[in-house]
């Protein structure tokens, strides 16, 4: 736990992808912070698995949903007003790649599948969740971007598009909802060492490679992104909205 008052007792945060990876992180140190957490993802044995993780308890409920479905994400949230009486964080973390050849070359079918996972999910998730917010005029919603959305990169570009609509709809969204004290704002990770990663640092070879991109000298951990999402997500934060803080060991200095 870090060792920060955020102030994030009581709250009800919901975390989208929860069920792995930063997502479980996240669900984790909310919890830690007393929160009231909420995670999703698609697959039930994914969510059964993360909620033995957590360590279940009345503070975590776990639903499965997929965040580029409408009639879900109005599920996830009915739901979670119901249990939890309302919405005070949205940590929007699911996104997805597949390898594409390229932009060029790339079919209809697989644009569409990477620009819902990256990016109408989190539309969707966030016009809900501010619904709800500005009701009660206080909110944040809290964005996983990538270092991809500001760097080309072949393996993930059409997700880089897809991350690069998020940073923008973060803009957006925060002057769109500044007068009803809800903040947005976004973190862009570079490498971070996940199951969704391992095929760009499996091998010592790949993973040397990618840590000579990295001035901090190493991949991240989803440890190093935890603590400035509970910022983003705390009255810590109340006068930032609108920005992208890339968390990438200076990966986007060099
Ligand atoms: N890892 C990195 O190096 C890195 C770097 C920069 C940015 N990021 C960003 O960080 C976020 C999390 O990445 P990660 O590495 O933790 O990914 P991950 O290990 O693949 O976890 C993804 C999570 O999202 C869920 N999920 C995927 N698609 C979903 C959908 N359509 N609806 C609901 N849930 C869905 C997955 O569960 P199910 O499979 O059961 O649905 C899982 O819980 C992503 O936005 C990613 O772009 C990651």
């Amino acid at each position: 736990m870090c060792g920060i008052a955020y102030d994030l007792d009581g709250k009800v945060v919901v975390v989208t992808g929860g069920s792995r990876g930063i997502g479980l992180e996240l669900a984790r140190n909310f919890l830690e912070q007393g929160a009231r957490v909420v995670i999703c993802g698609r697959k039930e044995e994914n969510l059964k698995a993360a909620v033995q993780k957590l360590g279940g308890g009345e503070r975590l409920l776990a639903m499965a949903a997929h965040v580029a479905k409408e009639g879900d994400v109005e599920n996830l949230f009915d739901m979670t007003v119901r249990q939890f009486g309302g919405v005070d964080v949205l940590v929007n973390n699911v996104g997805m790649n597949l390898m594409t050849a390229s932009v060029t070359d790339t079919d209809l079918p697989v644009w569409n599948k990477i620009i819902e996972g990256n990016l109408t999910g989190a539309f969707l998730c966030s016009r809900k969740a501010a619904r709800i917010m500005r009701e009660k005029k206080r909110g944040k919603i809290v964005s996983i971007s990538s270092l991809a959305g500001t760097k080309a990169s072949p393996a993930m570009g059409i997700m880089g598009i897809a991350k690069a609509g998020l940073e923008m709809m973060t803009k957006v969204l925060a002057s769109e909802l500044a007068s009803f004290n809800i903040q947005v704002n976004a973190i862009a990770p570079g490498m971070v060492r996940t199951d969704f990663s391992k095929p760009f640092w499996a091998t010592p070879a790949m993973h040397d490679q990618i840590v000579k991109s990295i001035p901090a000298g190493r991949i991240a951990e989803t440890a190093d992104l935890a603590p400035i999402v509970l910022l983003l997500a705390s009255r810590l934060s109340d006068y930032i909205t609108g920005q992208t803080i890339a968390v990438d060991g200076g990966a986007t200095v060099i």
